[in-house]
């Protein structure tokens, strides 16, 4: 398939993690809104809370969606500081980004805490963009597909098992590419897409999946990436905090 073609189908998801406050973002969609769209991709801008509902205001009506970072595994209930699934929904999120590495890592957040999360979202319609990956050393013991299996399994199981069909998005990041420059070789990167996408395949039809990376992403290396089969788009951290690096990866 010719690159240009690919691209059109492709997501861009850009993680702005704690990166921006709420003013630099909403200055960020202020200024680059109409450029925005006339991309004319699928992007999906995850800015820190507080920012989602004047983003979702400034975004209402546009191709641009709007997605959090993170999202409680708990309906509704006394669990200060964190933020429901409907909550999410009110205010206009259609992605969520659960089970990120900085958040397993720094939360200890665990394989079914993530599974969780992503039932609640589905409850209330929004896309779960699922992160997985392994570390330097469990890169360096070959043990990336044990561990992106152990890490997954939960999370098949509560998808699975919901009676509507839905849409997930599984990330895989590996935390040893993540804002180091480091990323994987192309035929890494086809054993992992190709194992994730056999795993996906042999689920119920009611899902769709769709298969991120994650890691280091830039305009100069996004062309090596296109080289592998069954990557649906991109989760993009440190280059999508500029509108120009991000354009030249959705571009
Ligand atoms: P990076 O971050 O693009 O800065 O490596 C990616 C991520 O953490 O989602």
């Amino acid at each position: 398939m010719k690159n240009n073609t690919r691209n059109k189908s492709m997501l861009f998801v850009a993680n702005w993690k704690m990166q921006k406050t709420l003013d630099q973002s909403i200055q960020f969609v202020q200024k680059h809104i109409d450029a925005l769209k006339a991309l004319n991709r699928q992007i999906i801008l995850c800015p820190s809370f507080p920012a989602l509902y004047p983003l979702s205001q400034l975004l209402e009506n546009s191709s641009v969606f709007l997605g959090a970072q993170d999202c409680s595994p708990h309906e509704l209930g006394a669990y200060t500081g964190q933020v429901s699934a409907q909550s999410l929904a009110e205010v206009g999120c259609t992605y969520c980004i659960v089970g990120h590495s900085e958040r397993r890592n720094y939360n200890k957040e665990s394989n079914s805490e993530i599974a969780q999360k992503a039932t609640q979202l589905l409850h209330q319609n929004i896309i779960p963009i699922i992160c997985v990956g392994e570390s330097q050393q469990e890169f360096e013991k070959k043990q990336s597909i044990d561990v992106l299996h152990n890490q997954l399994e939960p999370v098949f199981k509560v998808i699975e098992s919901q009676s509507s069909a839905s849409t997930v998005c599984i990330a895989y990041e590996p935390i040893w590419s993540i804002g180091t420059g480091n990323v994987p070789d192309t035929q890494y990167l086809q054993n992992i897409f190709d194992t994730l996408k056999e795993w996906c395949s042999a689920k119920t039809s009611k899902t769709k999946y769709t298969l991120l990376y994650g890691g280091s992403v830039t305009g100069e290396n996004i062309q090596q990436f296109y080289q592998v089969e069954n990557i649906d788009g991109f989760l993009v951290g440190g280059s999508s905090l500029d509108f120009q690096k991000l354009k030249k990866i959705v571009s």
